[in-house]
């Protein structure tokens, strides 16, 4: 894990908020760790207006890469036909509950890798497959292979996701502002030689990047010193213990954290 989506995570299960996304951070909202709920709603309710509308549907659309459910939750609610796709096991079980609570929903999860999809049994069955900052963890020949297939033509893919610019490597501000995603030039070379053409390309850095620098500040002045007295605890009343974690742990942790220094929103453009 990444020490992004190490933030992203610790704040949902010590904050209690829904999604796995970093929100959208518009001038009006004050930058504090209590408005993430806001902000990642906002950012859902900007991804959800770029669908087609839920009725007179049905309009089936495939989330793939759910996190918690969250955002397969309110299209659900909204009266899309959804399904979704989640890997992990921790993060299917939250899904399950999630689809429990609106009976009789017709949603299905499918717990695998997007990869491993089953698309022959879905051939042209989706209007919409949708990423939320999950298109980076798959590799593009593998998504539109199966995107091909799977959405019917005339439908839409809609990919809201972390890209790496021309800056990447470069050494200059722009570079190290992020580690993950995909060659944003190779993202657009690639998608010429599929049947989708772009609809609407839009830059929305500059919303997101101020929850990088909250993160950073979570991670350093709030969970580092949590690690910190937890270790010291731990080190006074059961040293054994503390040396065991210690070995398994240290390395991983202090190079996360560390590696944490080099992010900014400012330097995420
Ligand atoms: C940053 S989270 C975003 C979650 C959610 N879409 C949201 O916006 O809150 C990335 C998600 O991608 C999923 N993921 C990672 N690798 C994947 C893969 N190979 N196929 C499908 N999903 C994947 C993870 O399990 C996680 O749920």
């Amino acid at each position: 894990m990444h020490s992004r989506e190490l933030g992203l995570v610790l704040a949902q299960q010590i904050l209690g908020v829904d999604d796995l996304h970093y929100g959208l951070w518009d001038a009006d909202l004050e930058l504090k760790l209590t408005n993430i709920g806001i902000a990642q709603q906002r950012y859902t309710d900007f991804l959800l207006a770029t669908l087609p509308q839920a009725e007179p549907g049905p309009v089936r659309v495939l989330d793939i890469g759910c996190g918690t459910g969250h955002i397969l939750g309110q299209l659900l609610d909204r009266g899309y036909r959804a399904d979704g796709v989640i890997p992990s096991p921790n993060l299917a079980k939250l899904v399950r509950q999630r689809l429990e609570k609106p009976p009789g929903n017709q949603a299905q999860l499918f717990e695998c890798r997007f990869e491993d999809f089953p698309a022959d049994d879905h051939a042209q069955h989706y209007d919409v497959a949708l990423f939320s900052e999950s298109f980076q963890y798959i590799s593009m020949e593998a998504s539109f292979t199966l995107l091909q297939k799977i959405v019917k033509p005339g439908g839409l893919m809609v990919i809201c996701d972390f890209f790496k610019t021309e800056h990447h490597g470069d050494r200059g501000a722009g570079d190290k502002s992020f580690g993950g995603g995909h060659q944003l030039a190779d993202f657009y070379r690639k998608i010429k030689t599929t049947r989708f053409v772009p609809l609407r390309d839009e830059d929305i850095t500059k919303r997101v990047s101020p929850n990088l620098d909250l993160l950073n500040d979570f991670l350093l002045n709030t969970i580092k010193p949590v690690g910190l007295s937890l270790d010291r605890y731990l080190s006074s009343n059961y040293p054994k213990l503390s040396w065991i974690a210690q070995k398994l742990m240290r390395k991983k942790l202090v190079l996360k954290l560390k590696s944490s220094n080099n992010r900014s929103g400012s330097i995420f453009i």
